[in-house]
């Protein structure tokens, strides 16, 4: 890989042992990946935040890095923590994980980065635009910045998103590429999907299918999916099939603005999105948290909750996951008011995945989120169901699944 003489200078440590260490990393990954260069990245969205999933390891390292002099040069934000930064001890969040959840944000804030804890950075300010280059780390924004937003970046490790924002640029190979965005798998939906969990499940069903390949969707029956759709599929996408990258006929950027379907694309037709379903949905009939917000809800979805609560009480507890910004803009609105009043909360800063929920006494967990659903099932011994945001609400409502 080619570096500029300004390239060279960081990687001798020029600017100091910090930034070396991060252009050490980004010319390692840029030789493995057969990068020619470096380009300029105008943002970066860093993961490696919960306590939960970093441990005591992964904070050491981060001071050692913030301590050796990182500051960040682009603006950056931060993937979801384990707990909500100012009102983890509602939540009961256990002291001893909140204090080093702490330490971990603070190392970040100590090399410049926004603490903005969110997935969707997109929903709260940090939206790049059609043809730029960013570095960002979880699997739905990627997608999300990929497809929806026609940026370009490829999915970032927690070090590697923040060697570039330290230095600036990122390895232009994978996604950087135009070469590489090109689908090579036609989607035929032939089935009209009627919620945002409608489209999780087939997000499941085709990043399954997807194999290395971009998917390219043709939604031939009912209207075309919106932001709040595309955000699910997408996620969904990334975590069973790790697909950073999707077009939508006549809908997202890229398919629109040139031919992005490869020569010889293969194709499959969907005509049902019930097996995403079976294939989360457990057995359970107790439900003790319902979450919401598997990518972090937005505005729309967060009234949508509150409007199916209809002022009635709640039997299971209800965390609806958002952006600090979209919190602020709810609570402005008066729906946190009115989801607290039922007796749910609205979470700032947090992911469910890596908060220590077995520690706080909850043993089922139903979402309306795929990729929920796929991640507690495989990473913890939490019971799950999984199914549409009406049938969450009443789950929640009745502190059972619904029949
Ligand atoms: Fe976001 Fe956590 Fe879901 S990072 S996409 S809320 S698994």
């Amino acid at each position: 890989m080619r570096l500029t003489t300004e390239e060279e200078a960081m990687l001798a440590g020029k600017e100091g042992p910090a930034a070396a260490k991060a252009m050490e990393i980004l010319f390692a990954l840029g030789e493995i990946y057969g990068a020619e260069q470096l380009v300029p990245v105008v943002s970066v969205q860093v993961a490696g935040v919960s306590y939960g999933n970093l441990g005591q390891a992964g904070l050491d390292f981060l001071c050692e890095w913030a301590d050796q002099g990182a500051r960040v040069v682009v603006p950056a934000t931060l993937n979801p923590a384990g707990m909500d930064l100012k009102a983890w001890q509602e939540m009961g969040i256990p002291e001893d994980y909140a204090r080093r959840q702490l330490e971990i944000i603070g190392a970040y804030q100590a090399m410049g980065v926004t603490i903005n804890c969110s997935c969707t950075p997109y929903l709260a300010g940090n939206v790049p635009e059609f043809g730029q280059h960013v570095a960002w780390s979880e699997s739905s924004a990627v997608s999300y910045a990929n497809s929806v937003l026609g940026a370009r970046t490829n999915r970032e490790g927690g070090p590697s998103a923040l060697a570039a924002a330290i230095t600036g640029r990122t390895p232009a190979y994978g996604l950087h590429l135009e070469r590489n965005r090109q689908a090579g798998l036609v989607v035929e939906v032939n089935c009209r999907l009627t919620s945002a969990a409608d489209y999780s499940a087939l997000g499941y069903i085709v990043g399954q299918t997807a194999k290395d390949r971009v998917p390219y969707f043709r939604f031939n029956s009912g209207p075309q999916p919106g932001l709040d759709e595309l955000k699910a599929l997408g996620a969904a996408m990334a975590a069973s099939g790790a697909v950073a990258l999707y077009h939508v006929e006549g809908v997202t950027p890229e398919a629109r603005s040139r031919d992005v379907l490869a020569g010889g694309a293969a194709i499959v037709a969907i005509e049902s999105a019930e097996e995403g379903y079976r294939a989360l949905d457990g057995t359970s009939q107790a439900v003790d948290l319902v979450w919401i917000g598997c990518p972090h809800a937005s505005l729309a979805e967060i009234e949508h909750a509150a409007d199916q609560l209809h002022g009635r009480h709640l039997e299971a507890e209800l965390w609806v996951t958002t952006a600090r910004e979209v919190l602020d803009a709810a609570t402005a609105r008066g729906l946190t008011s009115r989801i607290e009043a039922c007796g749910g909360r609205v979470v700032a800063d947090a992911c469910l995945i890596g908060a220590p929920l077995g520690e706080m006494g909850i043993g089922a967990v139903a979402t309306n989120s795929s990729k929920a659903a796929f991640y507690l099932r495989n990473h913890s011994h939490l019971q799950v169901r999984f199914g549409t945001l009406a049938q969450c609400i009443e789950a929640a409502l009745k502190g059972k699944w619904p029949v």
